[in-house]
């Protein structure tokens, strides 16, 4: 494969920025194609930890061309503070005339409204919703409208607008010079990088390159596909690539789907392998299940095949990536959930009704565990042969092969059984 999407398969925080980064080495471009700063990616390398959350994770391989696709939603601010912190400046870097630009104001209203609801969906507060909510009422601000000489008269257009909301929720009216003066500055600064990315992703098909495309959260927080209305508003498929970066969809080879050897999920919405006590607990620390945007708690659970099936199906995965295989080390036993009863009826896929998904009990198969440190293990045979039954179970109830799995979270702790990408 030369052109490859990199999804998450369950509700995001699978490990993906780590497998971007592992391919990255043999890819010659990485595009993000969905989603803002509510990402949060983590790579380690050489012992050092970065943190990215708008940057794709190519951009830690200085010879790597780094797209933010048209998809995208971006807080420039926050775009401008991640590359400042990558203390290196040699990076390859371009970004969509067509994304949407996220203002300050995106994030008030998120906080605002997220606060007027019951029912809370857990927002990483990022502004995210508001953003697209506005591209879809087609008043939203792209990039090449920031970077033009109407960014004056549209961003009044869209305060004058904003502001009726906030004057309805009470809120203090938003500053339009204050916010014109900081976002003009910005302007300024990403200019040179503004371009055709669908073009220019175009062009790197026809020579040849390969491409990553670098999903953010996960299939079950997609807008369409997703725990509805538990979801982001993007979609982390493999279907939203060709759409939110202007590559024809017979033009993408496959996917990748990652996944973690458990669940976790970070905001409200159901849960069906959700655990808690000492063995959520200990996965928790062991894996260190604190959300790099929120730092907020994870929640824990087992692994859910009914989930990685649904997904599959709806993204069409490849190969597998199972991430944080060495966290699961010390367990007595494994549970891995093989279907739900709903109503007294077993079911294998995901009910449409949120209502119906809450109600489903999850159904398990329990493998023996294995006690040994796995950390330090450089191929699937050196394995103990009970981790190594777990991932092959994994690979016959999901029918999906295993291409890589990771014990650890460094580079040379991501072991690739099959190879991606053709050299
Ligand atoms: P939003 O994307 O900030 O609007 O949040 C909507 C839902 O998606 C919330 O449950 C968030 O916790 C979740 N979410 C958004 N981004 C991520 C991510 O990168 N990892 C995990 N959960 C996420």
């Amino acid at each position: 494969m030369k052109r490859i999407v990199v999804v998450g398969t369950q509700w995001g925080d699978e490990g993906k920025g780590k497998i971007t980064d592992f391919l990255a080495q043999k890819a010659d471009v990485v595009t993000r194609y969905q989603g803002g700063n509510n990402a949060g990616h983590t790579v380690v390398i050489d012992h050092k930890k970065y943190a990215l959350h708008l940057l794709p994770s190519g951009i830690l391989n200085a010879d790597k061309v780094n797209i933010l696709a048209n998809g995208m939603v971006i807080n420039i601010e926050a775009l401008i503070a991640e590359l400042k912190n990558l203390n290196h400046t040699d990076y390859q870097l371009f970004i969509s005339d067509r994304a949407h630009v996220t203002f300050p104001f995106h994030i008030t209203l998120d906080k605002h409204e997220e606060f007027l609801k019951t029912e809370k969906i857990g927002t990483t507060n990022k502004g995210i919703g508001p953003t697209y909510k506005d591209k879809a009422s087609r008043i939203g601000i792209r990039v090449a409208t920031l970077v033009s000489n109407e960014f004056e008269s549209e961003l009044r257009k869209l305060i004058d607008e904003k502001n009726i909301d906030f004057k309805n929720y009470g809120l203090p009216l938003i500053d339009f010079d204050s916010v014109y003066k900081t976002y003009q500055a910005y302007a300024n600064i990403i200019k040179p990088l503004v371009k055709d990315t669908s073009l220019l992703l175009n062009d790197y098909i026809g020579s040849g390159k390969n491409i990553l495309f670098e999903g953010a959260q996960g299939t079950l927080l997609c807008l369409d596909h997703g725990t509805y209305p538990f979801v982001t508003s993007s979609s982390p498929t493999a279907a939203s690539v060709p759409l939110n970066t202007g590559v024809a969809p017979w033009l993408i080879d496959g996917a990748i789907g990652v996944t973690k050897a458990y669940s976790t999920r970070v905001g409200a919405g159901v849960m069906p392998t959700e655990i808690s006590g000492d063995i959520a607990q200990s996965i928790r620390i062991k894996g260190n299940e604190f959300g790099t945007t929120t730092g907020r708690p994870r929640r824990i659970g087992w692994l859910d095949c009914v989930v990685l099936n649904y997904t599959n199906r709806v993204s069409g995965l490849s190969y597998l990536a199972i991430t944080l295989l060495d966290v699961l080390s010390g367990l007595d036993t494994i549970k891995i959930c093989t279907s739900y009863t709903l109503d007294g009826k077993e079911i294998f896929t995901i009910p449409a009704h949120i209502k119906d998904y809450e109600k489903c009990v999850a159904n398990y198969i329990e493998l023996p565990g294995w006690h040994e440190d796995i950390t330090g293990v450089k191929s699937f045979d050196a394995l103990p042969v009970n981790a190594q039954n777990y991932l092959n179970k994994i690979t016959e109830l999901t029918k999906i092969p295993l291409a890589i799995f990771s014990v650890g979270p460094r580079r040379d702790q991501t072991i690739e059984v099959s190879s991606i990408f053709e050299d």
